[in-house]
């Protein structure tokens, strides 16, 4: 057993839908988020900067004594987990893993739709991991930058969204897919606006929420869960903060967030 926080980092606020879905799955655990709103996004930077923006944030949680990293960023998993993995001692756990073990928890899913920052994308790390995993399948990726700013400007059913989704779909929904996975944390808020423009038939693959049961397991191979007779606490530090971020926090979060610090990394 081990009580020590969970440290959770994003470019942005993206990677709250991972701290609710870590919260719901495992209540007792106490958590450390590092949101880096003044330099967010990450997807469009080189590969370079991403790593090492990820240091940075990294580096800033482990000042706060944290017993793990949860890389809540496709992005900076992307680019930034192996470095991370080898830089410290602590278990550093990213989202992609998470995302394509859920592609595949349907035996049927042959036709996936990825839609990801450009630096996602360019990184072909789900490419890989799922081509990896099962031989013969289809998979359509697509870059969408414009998403996340959309996102964290909270424009979540704007026309502009829906016409800039409208876009990007197109040549994803040519090739009649069965499954959308949306690699990046921030797309989730997404979901009902995508889900009306694909239809029931395609699935939508969340790779944050499904994030949370893969650190559990691992926590739990590794006897690092906290004690489950305790009530996890939640803090929240971002390295710029907007007017609009309480209002979205607590649409990615479902309740009211913490008071929020501002941070110097
Ligand atoms: N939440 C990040 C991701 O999953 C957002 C990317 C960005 O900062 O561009 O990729």
């Amino acid at each position: 057993m081990n009580n020590g926080a969970l440290g959770i980092f994003d470019s942005g606020v993206g990677g709250l839908t991972v701290v609710r879905a870590v919260q719901e799955l495992l209540p007792a655990e106490n958590i450390v988020y590092l949101g880096d709103t003044a330099r967010v996004p990450y997807g469009s930077k080189s590969p370079e900067t991403i790593r090492r923006f990820s240091d940075e944030d990294a580096r800033y949680l482990l000042g706060k004594n944290v017993k793990a990293i949860i890389v809540a960023c496709n992005t900076a998993t992307a680019h930034a987990l192996p470095f991370l993995q080898q830089q410290y001692r602590i278990p550093v756990i990213g989202v992609i893993e998470a995302g394509v073990e859920a592609v595949l928890a349907d035996p049927l899913a042959q036709r996936i739709g990825i839609i990801a920052t450009r630096g996602t994308i360019d990184s072909h790390a789900y490419q890989h991991a799922l081509a990896l995993r099962r031989t013969g399948m289809m998979i359509v990726p697509q870059a969408t930058p414009l998403l996340v700013p959309l996102v964290e400007e909270n424009w979540l059913e704007h026309p502009a969204t829906q016409q800039i989704l409208a876009t990007y779909l197109e040549p994803i929904l040519a090739k009649h897919i069965d499954t959308l996975l949306l690699a990046c944390t921030h797309y989730p808020l997404l979901v009902p606006t995508l889900q009306k423009m694909l239809g029931e038939s395609v699935r939508i693959v969340d790779s944050a929420t499904t994030c949370a049961e893969h650190v559990k397991k691992q926590l739990g191979q590794l006897e690092m869960l906290a004690d489950p007779n305790q009530v996890g606490t939640l803090s929240i530090g971002l390295t710029d903060l907007s007017e609009q971020f309480e209002v979205l926090a607590k649409r990615f979060l479902h309740k009211t967030p913490p008071r929020i610090e501002r941070v110097v990394l």
